[in-house]
């Protein structure tokens, strides 16, 4: 069994208590790693280390080039320790080891040196007023920002947080999900070998309610709260830090609705359409859970796109050839299952396989107002349902409370920019998916979240912009 502790100011450290939980791996259910289990006690140390490097250290001092310096050290790091970060989040929640090493540690290592590089080089407004004054703004860095991650894509979406909220020169607490903490300890690990100083970031390990997440979120040291999971969960935060008046941003659930036009080249279409829903066994935000096919083309596509999902390489994820590794835990395959088990429909393909994983599932025929149609699954199920105008397509996407993203597939010009622009969610793609700029703002409509990140958008967030007026005298 491998050990992992907390980080805080600089040392791997136990619980005060010595509590620790086991880190379960979902291929093999057995325990794989024993991690430090903090409380309120261990998130007062985190803060209190936290809050001491924002007001007394130098990383909030730091020029922009000396702090990306280093941040860029960590990604080189990340870079060196590809295998060691890509299979703690195969082994704490099931990820393919071939998207971890391909996709995520490299884009967690691209997000380090992005927001590096994009804080070192933002500009600032300049207001020459008519009063014989001069206006300029300033970037203070926040203060102590806690992230609380989810353990889909642990080490990529923690460092979505952790990077821009270092870049600007703030100090983190990262609460990992406790479903996926091994990866943000070694994280932690890396950033101290990197130079970073004690203080600057630090990893505190537990639960949500009840424990060193809700600790966390409560503390009123805390400057800013960056949250990504479940909306219940974003809601119980959000009132949380009503109370500190700490400012919240969200990225919450999602149903995606992926909408296939009789025009569109369909091989695309069935490409994007299994990588949208089958990727991390569907456990993705953004999946396109809700597949809309123009009635014409539905047969030829469910063929197609069936046939796709049925050669998809299930297995144990620490095989490079696995596509579809397990659910993260058991008890969210049981949740899973519970879709899978009652969905209304016919099930074309899938179902239940072996252990806690969840073959690629199809469902038709499913009313508009069922659970597996309205409710976040987070697994490899998708539902598909014919349409035949593309006004009746865009109402059937937007009937969601949730707004996050929304995929569309269409050679026609016109119709992709005028459906792009009716469609209720923060990021469309049109004839692709999961392609990110980091620039491009992040986030949900409705249920999906509040606020966004990328780019300028992390910028508004983990600062606090000031003005600074200035007389000129008459000379
Ligand atoms: P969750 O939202 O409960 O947990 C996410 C993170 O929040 C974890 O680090 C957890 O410890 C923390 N947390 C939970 N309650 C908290 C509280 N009161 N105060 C502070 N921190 C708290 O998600 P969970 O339980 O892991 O998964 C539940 C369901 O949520 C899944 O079955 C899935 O459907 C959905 N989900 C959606 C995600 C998304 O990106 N849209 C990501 C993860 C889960
Ligand atoms: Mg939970």
């Amino acid at each position: 069994m491998t050990d992992f502790g907390h980080v805080i100011d600089g040392v791997e450290r136990d619980s005060l208590d010595g509590a620790r939980f086991d880190s379960v791996d979902p291929f093999t259910r057995e325990p794989w790693a024993t991690v430090a289990l903090g409380g309120a006690a261990e998130a007062e140390l985190a803060v209190t280390a936290a809050r001491t490097a924002f007001d007394e250290g130098p990383w909030p001092r730091m020029g922009f080039a000396e702090r990306g310096a280093l941040l860029h050290r960590l990604a080189d790091l990340i870079g060196e320790h590809a295998a060691e970060l890509a299979m703690a989040d195969t082994r704490d929640m099931g990820k393919p080891v071939s998207d971890a090493l391909g996709k995520d540690v490299p884009r967690t290592a691209q997000n380090f040196r992005f927001f590096a590089d994009h804080a070192r080089l933002a500009t600032a407004e300049a207001l020459p007023m008519d009063t014989g004054h001069h206006a300029y703004t300033r970037y203070e860095p926040a203060g102590v920002v806690a992230a609380i991650a989810p353990w889909n894509f642990p080490l990529m979406l923690e460092s979505w947080k952790v990077a821009p909220a270092l870049a600007w020169g703030n100090t983190v607490v990262l609460k990992p999900a406790e479903d996926s903490p091994a990866s943000a300890t070694v994280l932690a690990r890396l950033a101290l070998e990197a130079g970073i100083p004690p203080g600057v970031f630090n990893v505190l390990h537990g639960y949500g309610p009840e424990s060193a997440g809700a600790a966390l979120t409560a503390d009123p040291r805390v400057d800013r709260i960056t949250f990504t999971g479940e909306s219940g969960t974003g809601r119980v935060i959000t009132g949380v830090a009503a109370r500190n008046l700490t400012p919240v941003s969200l990225e919450l659930g999602g149903k995606g609705a992926n909408l296939v036009f009789a025009d569109a080249d369909l091989d695309v279409a069935v490409d994007w359409s299994i990588k949208a829903i089958f990727t991390n066994a569907g456990q993705v935000c953004l999946a396109g859970s809700r597949l809309y096919v123009e009635r014409p083309v539905l047969d030829e596509f469910l063929a197609r796109f069936v046939a796709a999902a049925e050669a998809l390489v299930i297995g144990d994820p620490k095989d490079p050839g696995t596509q579809v590794g397990p659910l993260a835990s058991r008890t969210h395959y049981e949740k899973v299952r519970a879709y899978v088990d009652n969905a209304a429909g016919k099930l074309l393909t899938g179902g239940l396989g072996e252990g806690w994983t969840i073959r690629p599932t199809v469902v038709v025929d499913a009313p508009a107002d069922s659970p597996i149609q309205c409710e976040e699954v987070f697994g490899p199920v998708v539902t598909v349902t014919p349409f035949d105008t593309e006004a009746e397509a865009v109402h059937a996407a937007n009937n969601t409370p949730y707004g996050l993203n929304a995929m569309l597939f269409t050679e026609n010009l016109s119709r992709a920019h005028r459906v792009a622009a009716a469609l209720r969610a923060g990021t469309v793609w049109a004839n692709c998916f999961f392609i990110r700029d980091l620039r491009a703002p992040f986030g949900g409509f409705g249920d999906s979240g509040w606020g966004r990140e990328g780019g300028n958008f992390s910028r508004e967030f983990f600062t606090e912009p000031k003005a600074v007026v200035m007389a000129i005298a008459a000379g």
